[in-house]
């Protein structure tokens, strides 16, 4: 039985005050315990954020890492930093790091590698584009950004990774993938896993859902097969992010 995981992004909004508010307003509104909640947030945020969350099931999230443990990378924040102050995971790929920051296939396996070096969890981010969709490629695309992203993960890491499915043009749109395709894609991406690790490791890994998650879609969402939550962008800038961890599914 995979744990439903509502992980949000808050991409980059809120100042290290804003963000104390935020916190302060959702753990009162947050009311599952078998969910897996993660904050994941700007890098100056996560000092402010680790403190408000504690005593609190909300697990701390980082927005991005750098592959390299330390060195002439300036403005870049290393896994090593991450971890000492109890980030858990840390989102790797997403469509607008790869799209603004160029940031390829190799370089996501690279940062998803130093991520479980230091014991935090990998949130990878695959999405294909609205034409890559037009031109009937979504499969081969997502297939693509799995195996590479996954590469030379042990068993143990397959298990704990995380998937997150994002059509690039369902991200800030308003419009959703539907259940329907959102669960043909994960349940593309669980069966890629099961070709590189076997089946009952792929029954393990957590896939989510993102692009335009709401407090109204959430609970369809989720209920597919293969969706095990969402990575959830500008809803989960308001108290609406509650009402999404608190979907019944
Ligand atoms: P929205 O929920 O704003 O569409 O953003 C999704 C996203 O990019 C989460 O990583």
């Amino acid at each position: 039985m995979r744990k439903r995981m509502v992980a949000g992004n808050w991409k980059m909004n809120k100042t290290p005050r804003e963000a104390v508010d935020l916190v302060n307003l959702l753990k009162d509104k947050i009311d599952k315990e078998d969910v897996d909640v993660v904050l994941c947030v700007p890098a100056i945020n996560l000092i402010a954020v680790a403190e408000s969350i504690m005593h609190t099931n909300i697990k701390l999230g980082a927005e991005n890492l750098h592959y390299e443990n330390c060195g002439a990378y300036t403005g870049e924040t290393s896994a090593t930093m991450l971890k000492e102050i109890g980030v858990k995971y840390v989102i790797v790929g997403h469509s607008e790091r790869r799209s603004y920051f160029k940031e390829n296939d190799v370089i996501v396996n690279k940062k998803v590698l130093k991520a479980f070096e230091y014991g935090i969890i990998p949130i990878v981010c695959v999405g294909e584009s609205l034409e890559e969709r037009e031109d009937d490629i979504t499969i081969e695309k997502i297939r693509i950004q799995v195996k590479k992203a996954l590469k030379n993960l042990t068993d143990k890491q397959a298990e704990s990774v995380v998937v997150a499915y994002e059509p690039i043009w369902a991200i800030g749109t308003g419009k959703h993938a539907t259940n329907e395709q959102a669960q043909e894609i994960c349940h593309e991406i669980r069966k890629c896993i099961g070709e590189m690790f076997g089946e009952k490791i792929a029954q393990k890994t957590r896939i989510l859902y993102g692009g335009s998650v709401n407090g109204k879609n959430a609970n369809e969402l989720f209920a597919m097969p293969d969706i095990d939550g969402g990575l959830v962008g500008g809803a989960s800038l308001k108290e609406e992010f509650a009402n999404i961890v608190n979907a019944d599914v």
